[in-house]
C-alpha cells in the first residue's frame, strides 16, 4: 500500500466520549494491516508515566488535599499541562519511532481534545491560545478523523460501560459537542486536514471511509 504526499502517515481520530474513537482505531489499523500497511495504535492519555497519572486523576482517583483538610480535584490548568507533557512523551517514545520505522501511526485522540476540554473556561479565548501555544510543538496529523456523535448517543453509548470520568455527564457533552464544532472548524480553516464522519453509521461504514481516505491522502 503506498500513500501519496506522507508515506507513512500519522493519523488522529477524535471526538466525544462514546463517539467511538477507540473501536474506529482499531477497526482501521485492522484494516491497513490486512492491506499489507504496517500500523502501530496509540493514545492519549498515553500509557507512559504522565498518561497513567492523567487517567488516575480524571477518574477521580487521585486528589490533592485542600487547606480545610479535605481534598479537591487537580485544577484544569494544571491538566492543560499535564496534557501537553503527555503528548510529547507520546510523539517522541511511540509515535516517531513508528513513522520512522516506516509503519503508519494512528492516535486515539491529539492535541484537538485539549484545545476541546481544557481550552474553555473564564476568559475563552485565552486559554485556547494558551492551550494552543503549549501544544505549539506537537506536531500536525496528516489525517484527523473527526467522528461526529450527538449527545444522546454517546450517553447510551457510555450507559454500557462501568465507569464515567469527570466529563461525562449530559451537560459537560453538550457544552463539548458545541466546542469540538468551533475547534474543528477554525483548524479547518488554517488548512488541517480533516475529515468529518456521522459516529452514528454502522462502524463498517465508518471505518471503509477513513481507510478510502487514507489511502488518497491528502
Ligand atoms: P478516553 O480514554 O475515554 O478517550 O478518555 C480520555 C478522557 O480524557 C476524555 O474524557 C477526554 C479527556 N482528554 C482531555 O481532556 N484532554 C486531552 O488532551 C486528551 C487527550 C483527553
Amino acid at each position: 500500500m503506498t500513500f501519496p504526499l506522507s508515506d507513512p502517515p500519522f493519523i488522529v481520530i477524535e471526538g466525544l466520549d462514546g463517539a467511538g474513537t477507540t473501536t474506529q482505531t482499531r477497526r482501521v489499523a485492522e484494516m491497513l494491516r490486512d492491506r499489507g500497511q504496517p500500523t502501530v495504535t496509540s493514545c492519549e492519555p498515553s500509557r507512559g508515566p504522565v498518561g497513567t497519572l492523567i487517567r488516575q486523576m480524571l477518574s477521580l482517583r487521585i486528589t490533592v488535599p485542600d487547606l480545610k483538610g479535605g481534598h479537591r480535584p487537580v485544577g484544569r490548568e494544571t491538566l492543560a499541562l499535564l496534557f501537553a507533557a503527555d503528548r510529547l512523551d507520546h510523539l517522541e517514545a511511540e509515535v516517531e519511532p513508528t513513522l520512522a520505522a516506516g509503519k503508519a501511526a494512528i492516535s486515539d485522540r491529539y492535541y484537538h481534545s485539549s484545545l476541546v476540554y481544557q481550552g474553555e473556561g473564564e476568559g475563552e479565548d485565552v486559554d485556547y491560545e494558551w492551550v494552543r501555544t503549549l501544544n505549539e510543538r506537537a506536531r500536525r496529523p496528516d489525517l484527523t478523523v473527526f467522528l461526529e456523535a450527538p449527545v444522546e448517543l454517546c450517553l447510551q453509548r457510555m450507559a454500557h460501560r462501568g465507569s464515567r470520568d469527570i466529563y461525562e455527564s449530559r451537560s459537560s457533552l453538550q457544552r463539548l459537542h458545541r466546542r469540538y464544532q468551533q475547534v474543528m472548524n477554525l483548524l479547518a480553516a488554517e488548512g488541517e486536514n480533516i475529515l468529518r464522519l456521522d459516529a452514528a453509521l454502522p462502524k463498517e461504514e465508518i471505518t471503509e471511509a477513513i481507510v478510502a481516505k487514507i489511502s488518497g491522502l491528502p
